[in-house]
């Protein structure tokens, strides 16, 4: 079969819906590439910074390999601005999507929350609370998401910086990816 003959889903059949299961299967195995691909698109836009969205994307994920932070979180560094391009609204958004199959809850988190914490740096200069994040000082993992913004991402605007290149973090993509879902202990 080289494609199903359905025109709506409800007509499909066992066979067909087997056939797609495996092209989705073969699709999935471009998936590390597929992310690598859409870091590019960070290189233009957002103006006005000292480096483009790319670069501070790789100093953040630098910085975390530099202080030996584990590969979920220098995974998860790397892509914690994904989403600037097609969500600037709520760029967390995205990134946590894609780091969530893959990484335990606390990488997952900290990805989803860096948005509200990262305001305790510059909020007060644009009506926003810089003390939003208080409200998860009692949370297990506060003190993860505010060093992951203080020494990593807030810092990682330096176009002096030496940044590691999108190819070195190819393979940890590439391995990352292929563990397939992280399942949480319980
Ligand atoms: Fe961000
Ligand atoms: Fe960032």
């Amino acid at each position: 079969m080289e494609r199903v003959a359905f025109r709506a889903m409800k007509d499909g059949t066992g066979e067909e819906y087997e056939f797609l299961r495996g092209v989705e299967q073969e699709w999935a195995r471009g998936h590390a590439d597929r992310i690598l691909k859409a870091m590019l698109e960070l290189d233009g836009g957002l103006d006005g910074y000292l480096v483009s969205r790319l670069t501070h994307c790789l100093q953040t994920a630098t910085r975390a390999e530099r202080d030996n932070a584990d590969d979920e979180m220098v995974f998860a560094a790397l892509v914690h601005d994904i989403g600037d391009v097609l969500t600037p609204l709520n760029h967390s958004a995205i990134a946590v999507e894609i780091v969530r199959p893959y990484v335990r809850e606390e990488v997952t988190w900290v990805v989803e929350k860096h948005g509200i914490f990262q305001d305790y740096y510059y909020g007060h200069f644009i009506g926003r609370d810089r003390n939003a994040r208080e409200k998860y000082r009692d949370h297990q993992w506060f003190d993860s998401c505010a060093n992951f913004c203080e020494y990593w991402d807030q810092a990682s605007f330096d176009p002096d910086y030496d940044t590691f290149p999108l190819e070195h973090f190819a393979p940890l993509v590439h391995d990352i990816v292929s563990r397939g879902p992280w399942q949480s202990p319980s």
